[in-house]
């Protein structure tokens, strides 16, 4: 039984917390004049905020989800060695029994093995069709000497919608590419659960499926992320009719069987660090497997420590257990669902890793190239020490021109890490965005005076265009005169 058979008697959605507290970490929230100090000394970009500055943290959910007892439990038993780790060998016999491949890599995160896997398989000039990219992603595939391309159906950015699998691929968009570029020039089709950078959104099995069948068609390989697949299962199991009464594995199965190969970052689905890459197949294993020692570690470890290896395979085993994995989609469509009977504009219907707020309509008088969506989560930040994350024209990176180039979506993300927050604290969150809503003409826009070329979001650093973080914190005085 999942925490979802609990009904309320007043009818009232709740999502109720089937785990207790046993560990906390205190919080500090800096008064709103020290918190407009921290933001503008940190470039207005809160990647560069000092996590003590910081109320919720909202940036990700990657490193940042609360680990099980026996999590920390598996961490203590940890058998140190450098080759031939028992640790090594409880995580290979996890990815074998939960993925069903027979080939694993240990690497130290996600993006390692899309490093990894670049050089392996992308091809100069290479083109690589995808249902949305990932930062990292088009980066490593960019480095690797290909491009992406995003084959995402036309739902996929309406920001108000009721799709329940708007991570879904257009299979003819897909036809019409593999044909156009010739699929001599495709090294692989990638497909990315949980779909982050459009809201976390699902895609279904049935549209897998089809691109399954495209790919055999082409003889081409899937490439699928599962850094968020707990929840993209948890969509499908509510969703999707033919999986209703599945069990969790069976989905995880389903989905993992129509790859070529699977990589992931456990700093998400596990709830730990870490990452790895699988696949069934051994060829495909041997064109990826001397990278590891030299970028890496030795095979039995890849860069993690064995501590971390203990905590990612209970960690990986508890991602069958269905009230772990609805516990961050059903906070967050509790904050979703709220905003959105507020009349904020909110990415619906509600997905897997966080609220994300659109900034075109939050802020229309602030124009894309002035970074609106960087704005807000300056703003933000200000009137509340909640951090969330720019994923808008400031996460994209200039174009060989050098101009600078707006994103389809103009996002702030509040990220939702798994088993951290409390409700009263989603209940702030969702206050705060209100408050904000209501000054939203307050809000001005920013510009770069640090601009790195590459990932300019990590480290850049920007100014506000005029004196409106000013008159934004005289407002939040005006109505709190003594809170925080
Ligand atoms: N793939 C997806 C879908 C991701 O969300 C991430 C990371 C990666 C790959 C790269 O993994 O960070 O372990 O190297 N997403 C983080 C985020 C950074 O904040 O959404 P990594």
């Amino acid at each position: 039984m999942s925490n979802s058979s609990v009904q309320f008697a007043s009818g009232e959605f709740v999502p109720l917390e089937m785990h207790k507290v046993r560990v906390v970490q205190k919080l500090n929230l800096l008064p709103v004049e020290e918190r407009v100090k921290s933001i503008e000394g940190a470039g207005c970009n809160t990647f560069l905020l000092q996590n003590k500055d910081v109320f919720l943290d909202m940036l990700t959910d990657s490193g940042t989800n609360a680990m099980s007892d026996q999590q920390v439990a598996a961490m203590s038993v940890a058998d140190d060695a450098y080759a031939g780790s028992a640790s090594y060998e409880k995580l290979y016999n996890t990815i074998v029994d939960i993925l069903g491949t027979e080939y694993f890599l240990p690497v130290h995160q996600g993006r390692a093995a899309e490093h990894i896997i670049s050089q392996a398989f992308v091809t100069k000039d290479g083109v690589v069709p995808m249902n949305f990219h990932f930062t990292t992603t088009k980066a490593h595939i960019e480095y690797a000497g290909g491009s992406i391309d995003e084959l995402f159906t036309d739902e996929a950015l309406k920001i108000k919608s009721n799709h329940p699998f708007k991570g879904n691929m257009d299979i003819d968009k897909l036809k019409a590419k593999i044909a156009t570029v010739g699929k001599e020039n495709v090294p692989y089709v990638r497909m990315e659960a949980g779909t982050n950078l459009i809201g976390g959104q699902p895609f279904s099995i049935a549209n897998m499926r089809e691109v399954r069948e495209v790919c055999d068609t082409n003889d081409l390989l899937i490439v699928l992320d599962i850094s968020l697949i707990a929840e993209n299962i948890y969509f499908i199991k509510t969703r999707e009719e033919e999986f209703k009464d599945a069990d969790i594995k069976t989905i995880i199965r389903a989905m993992c069987d129509l790859a070529d190969v699977i990589y992931f970052s456990g700093r998400k689905v596990s709830c730990t660090r870490g990452g790895g890459i699988a696949t069934k197949s051994k060829e495909h294993y041997l064109r990826m497997r001397d990278m590891v020692p030299l970028f890496e570690g030795f095979l039995t470890y890849g860069g993690m420590s064995v501590r971390e290896i203990e905590a990612m395979a209970v960690g990986l085993q508890e991602i069958l257990d269905m009230n772990m994995i609805s516990q961050s989609p059903q906070f967050i469509k509790y904050l979703v669902d709220d905003l959105d009977a507020a009349g904020i504009p909110v990415v619906t219907p509600a997905g897997g890793l966080g609220a994300h707020l659109d900034a075109k309509q939050f802020l229309p008088h602030v124009p894309q190239l002035e970074y609106s969506a960087g704005a807000l989560a300056v703003a933000l930040y200000i009137i509340s020490g909640i951090r969330g994350m720019e994923r808008g024209t400031i996460s994209m990176d200039r174009d060989a021109d050098g101009n600078d180039v707006a994103s389809e979506v103009e996002l702030l993300r509040l990220a939702m890490p798994r088993r951290v927050f409390t409700l009263s604290q989603v209940k702030y969150v969702a206050d705060r965005v209100k408050w904000l809503y209501k000054n939203r003409d307050l809000v001005g826009g920013l510009e770069f005076y640090d601009e790195p070329k590459v990932l300019r979001f990590f480290v850049g650093r920007l100014k506000p265009n005029s004196d409106w973080t000013e008159k934004l914190v005289a407002k939040f005085r005006e109505d709190f005169p003594e809170g925080l």
